[in-house]
């Protein structure tokens, strides 16, 4: 088959929520549908449930199991859909951030009770930065919920994106009797079924319909009052809109019971985008171009700490990839070649042959990769947009025993390789400042520096505000900063500058007095910046 059926094939899609509005139960249905899996139960959740010292076996069994479910893929009416999902714990949202680089549209499921929350918000927030393409599942309406039309409201207001909702739902809670497809005038009946994948539809021509009546009694009357509201309210759906990131069509059902998953999965095969090109240090790459490339967005170590190996996630961009060929790794400027090539399902991994755009690939890694590395067939450039944020906690890496100094340094350079956290050097002393997103990665940083790098360490509560990173021309413009904020600045794993402010007030002081510099929350992990090494 040709590379550009191969592309026409495929979807890649990251499936996004706040913890608990039900992804990991939507995944597993999608599965179902798509006949990867046969039973519900199949899939375990791959969220962090806990976050007490006595659970780091938990996390780190959790953070296995989260290896082989957080790539997936299955067929569908002959379509190939590589579904990555993502960890919903707050403490892991750089991971999740860095996976909305590998996928050309997202899935996203909101809680029909909870409505938009606080990780939901954040997430977007990555969405819109990219302009990623995102269908929203309102999920759980057999359980009461707030009305859908306030649901839709919130979303386009918290969420900055205008919304069309497909399918529409006859009442909610026990009251929920179905759910009406706009697209193709169709009423799926509710019924209880958790482990099914059929459900009845009954497709009826119009809404003035006789059998609609019969169906639904006077809910109908309502049914027919909403759509013309919705038809009126939110006008046509504009598939243009979508594709650039501007409109979300919307559905409604219920993951536990297998429901409106089918109009969901129908729609998302019709509409949701093939692999795109992307942007690299020499412009865009499309992907039915006849040489490889791709880029690792996401490291996993081994969970057995006798074994440091790795697996290295990697997106394939253009081309075709193939087992046991040579190919170039542009930040090494080495040749690499992969004996074995692996494909996730479920808790399995696959080998296989070969790998097109838009599939995910695991590559056993034995320490060569990092995070944004791009592999070619010999071009030297890089894929950008592949960023790192600013932390929000930030603690002093402190060593318990001074002979295992070598152990830390390597174990803290592995484990922030894999994006797990990140460290940065004190350019006056030699202050190792680790910073995350949350407590919970110190904990894991922990456990993993002494069960696996025999270092044992503590951490120091610092209370810097954010990390910038400073673009500058020359070293008159951060003058201000070189003289007087020198105890703020340091230099993160590729020596780039970067300030810890102590607070915002003294960010804002340090922007004013530094005018020619600019501060920036987010740092792409792999555009060539000005080697600053020698800067203070
Ligand atoms: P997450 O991955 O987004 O964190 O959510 P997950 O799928 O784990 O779902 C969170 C909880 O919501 C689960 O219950 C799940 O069964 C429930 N849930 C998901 N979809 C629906 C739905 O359509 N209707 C209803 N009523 N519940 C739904 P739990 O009690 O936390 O876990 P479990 O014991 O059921 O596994």
């Amino acid at each position: 088959m040709s590379i550009t059926k191969e592309i026409q094939k495929r979807r890649t899609i990251a499936i996004i929520s706040h913890p608990d509005a039900g992804k990991t139960t939507l995944t597993e249905k999608l599965l179902l549908f798509g006949g990867a899996i046969q039973i519900a139960g199949a899939v375990k959740s791959n969220k962090i449930k806990k976050t007490t010292t006595s659970d780091f076996l938990e996390i780190e069994k959790q953070r296995g199991i989260s290896v082989t479910t957080s790539v997936m893929n299955f067929g569908y009416k002959g379509v190939k859909i590589n579904l990555l999902d993502t960890p919903g714990h707050k403490d892991f949202a750089e991971d999740t951030y860095r996976t909305l680089t590998a996928v050309d549209s997202v899935l996203l499921v909101i809680d029909c009770q909870k409505g938009v929350e606080m990780q939901t918000e954040k997430l977007m927030n990555v969405c819109r930065m990219r302009k990623t393409p995102v269908i929203v599942f309102i999920n759980k309406l057999d359980r009461e919920g707030r009305n859908p039309t306030e649901l839709l409201d919130e979303i386009e207001e918290k969420l900055d994106i205008k919304v069309r909702p497909l399918s529409w739902p006859v009442g909610i809670g026990s009251r929920f009797k179905g759910v009406y497809n706009l697209f193709e005038n169709s009423f799926s009946f509710f019924k209880v079924n958790k482990q099914k994948v059929e459900h009845e539809v009954e497709k009826i021509t119009d809404l003035t319909d006789e059998r609609l009546h019969e169906l639904l009694n006077e809910s109908a009357d309502v049914l027919k009052h909403d759509i013309d509201l919705v038809n009126g309210i939110y006008g046509e759906f504009n598939n243009e809109e979508y594709l650039n990131g501007d409109a979300a069509p919307v559905f409604f059902g219920s993951a536990l019971n297998n429901f409106g998953v089918r109009e969901l999965l129908d729609t998302v095969i019709k509409i949701a985008p093939n692999p795109q090109g992307r942007d690299t240090t020499r412009g865009i790459i499309e992907p039915g171009s006849d040489k490889f490339s791709g880029f690792v967005f996401k490291i996993h170590s081994n969970l057995d700490p006798r074994h440091r190996d790795r697996i290295a996630f990697m997106r394939v961009c253009s081309g075709k990839l193939e087992k046991l060929k040579f190919y170039h790794h542009v930040r090494m400027n080495r040749k690499v070649r992969f004996a074995n090539l692996a494909t996730f399902m479920a808790q399995d991994k696959n080998a296989v042959e070969e790998a097109y755009p838009g599939d995910v690939v695991g590559l056993y890694d034995t320490g060569i990769f990092k995070i944004g590395d791009t592999i070619t067939e010999g071009s030297q450039f890089m894929y950008k947009n592949i960023p790192t944020f600013s932390p929000e906690v930030f603690k002093e890496l402190q060593l318990d025993d001074p002979f295992k100094s070598k152990q830390l340094e390597k174990g803290i350079m592995q484990l922030t390789d894999e994006g797990l956290a990140q460290v940065f050097t004190q350019t006056m002393g030699n202050m190792k400042v680790v910073g995350t997103v949350g407590d919970l990665q110190f904990e894991v940083l922990q456990h993993r520096l002494l069960h696996e790098y025999g270092a044992a360490c503590h951490f120091r509560p610092l209370n810097y505000f954010k990390a910038c990173w400073l673009k500058y021309e020359s070293k008159a413009d951060i003058d201000e900063m070189l003289k007087l904020r020198s105890f703020n600045l340091f230099y993160d794993k590729h020596k780039n500058l970067v300030f810890l402010p102590d607070s915002e007030y003294q960010l804002r002081y340090a922007r004013e007095a530094n005018p020619k510099a600019e501060f920036m929350f987010t740092m792409e992990h792999n555009t060539e910046t000005v080697e600053m090494e020698n800067a203070v």
